[in-house]
């Protein structure tokens, strides 16, 4: 009854694993099943001889290991995002197969490239996907166990190169779910105290094998990320009917906003937040005429009229959700023209009664407007922006995040240089009016 371990689909698994063929999850659990199970009947069985010490080792190995996989697996389980998740790949690999260095290689199917990033630190490396002994571990998928990399014609010097370092033993093997795709590849290097054994190849596919389902599901994640955040600025940008300047304009406010959130301390996911809900706060301008947006010169007071109702306009577009970065947008669209002391618009509000969010956005807005070229002014030196808006401190500005933007003034600048509106193609305006009035 139960498992006899002359089962037939045994035979199979057992072939399979030894030609280092990459096995379904059930077959793993079957063979681990039998090697415990006959690891057990050594134990259970008085007259059998001592185990063999080096089975005793192996066994314990094997605990040690499915212990740490489980530990990881979840850890795996839990990061969402594609950089820390790979970092846990690559420590839980070199734990559990006791080797000095682990990269992973993820597919880009476009280029037919493998990118990877984590081994090297920052800098990363790209390789042909169908080339050495990562593209045939891929094509094949299999596992790859090296000896000795330099002894071997399917090495590729190169990544050495990059990296500096010196490969010796080498454990490849694809990355990929159970009959998934294959989305890259896993490489141990370098095991302690000799080449990688048989145990270990098996182990490595147990382990690429959870690595392939928490890397897809980080790369759905950030794809879904992408889309979303896509979507959002192509909207955001529809309401100003314009298209390049729009984007970068916005990816800078979207920008400014999260450092003065992250300065003034407000956590990772609210500042994450408000990058995604600030690039709306201009969305009622869909509302206001284009002969008045684009006029080039200074708006008389029925145009103003018009542009006062832009926060409210734009508010109730994003208005009764349940979503709270919808939420925050709409708080956001409403607040970003208020001013501190009360003498902003659409409703006057002074001090904290405007939300912080709102409050945040509408100082990252008036730095980026200063700072840009716009139909109607052309842009301020950075040292006049920055005067403006260190002296609308407690005015127009609420003081505590002036501090705050003043901590981070130096990455902010780094924004604004790297997000820089091209060149202009359009002569430039005569030089920023030296006062600026709503009336
Ligand atoms: P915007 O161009 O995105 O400007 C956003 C905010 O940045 C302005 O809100 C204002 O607080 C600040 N700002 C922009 N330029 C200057 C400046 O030269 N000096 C100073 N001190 N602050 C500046 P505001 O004034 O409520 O304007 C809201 C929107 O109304 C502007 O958004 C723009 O679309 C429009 N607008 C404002 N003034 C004019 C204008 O003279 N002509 C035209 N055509 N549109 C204008
Ligand atoms: C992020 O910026 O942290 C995620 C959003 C994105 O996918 O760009
Ligand atoms: C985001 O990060 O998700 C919004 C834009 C940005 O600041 O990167
Ligand atoms: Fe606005």
């Amino acid at each position: 009854m139960g498992f006899r371990p002359r089962h037939r689909s045994y035979f199979v698994v057992k072939q399979k694993a030894e030609r280092g063929y990459f096995l379904s999850k059930n077959a793993v659990l079957i063979y681990l099943w039998k090697f415990i199970k006959t690891s057990g009947r050594l134990k259970e069985m008085p007259n059998d001889p001592t185990p063999p010490l080096n089975e005793v080792a192996d066994l314990r190995e094997w605990k040690r290991r499915l212990s740490l996989l489980l530990d990881y697996t979840r850890q795996m389980s839990l990061r969402k995002d594609l950089d820390s998740l790979l970092g846990v790949v690559v420590d839980s690999a070199r734990e559990i197969l006791q080797a000095e260095r682990c990269s992973v290689f993820i597919l880009d199917k476009k280029k037919n490239e493998l990118w990877s990033r984590v081994a090297t630190g920052g800098h990363t490396i790209r390789i042909p996907a169908d080339r050495g002994i990562v593209g045939q571990s891929i094509l094949e998928r299999r596992v790859i166990n090296i000896v000795d990399a330099y002894a071997d014609k399917r090495f590729n010097p190169e990544v050495d190169r990059a990296s500096g370092y010196r490969t010796q033993s080498l454990l490849t093997a694809p990355l990929a779910k159970m009959r998934g795709d294959v989305i890259g590849a896993l490489q141990v290097l370098n095991k302690k105290g000799g080449p990688f054994q048989e145990n270990d190849e098996k182990m490595f596919i147990l382990f690429a094998e959870q690595a392939a389902s928490a890397v897809a599901n980080a790369q759905l994640h950030d794809d879904l990320q992408t889309a979303y955040k896509d979507t959002i600025f192509r909207l955001a940008a529809a309401a100003e009917f314009k298209d390049h300047d729009t984007r970068l304009h916005l990816e800078r406010v979207s920008r400014y906003s999260r450092l003065i959130a992250g300065a003034a301390g407000q956590d990772e996911e609210w500042c994450e937040r408000l990058a995604l809900a600030s690039p709306m706060h201009d969305i009622g301008k869909l509302g206001v005429p284009d002969a008045i947006l684009k006029k080039p010169g200074k708006l008389d007071e029925s145009e103003w009229k018009e542009m006062y109702r832009h926060p409210n306009y734009g508010a109730d577009i994003l208005a009764n959700s349940e979503n709270e970065l919808l939420l925050m947008s709409e708080r956001v669209a409403r607040g970003h023209h208020e001013k501190w002391d009360g003498t902003g618009y659409p409703s006057k509000l002074k001090g904290d009664a405007i939300p912080l969010e709102a409050r945040i956005v509408a100082l990252a807005d008036v730095f980026d407007a200063l700072t840009s070229r716009r139909c109607y002014k052309s842009a301020f030196s950075l040292p006049d922006a920055l005067k403006i808006i260190y002296e609308g401190a407690g005015k127009h500005f609420d003081p505590t995040l002036v501090e705050a933007f003043k901590r981070v003034a130096s990455n902010i600048i780094q924004v604004m240089e790297t997000f820089a509106d091209r060149p202009l193609d359009p002569p430039p305006l005569p030089a920023a009016p030296k006062t600026y009035n709503i009336e």
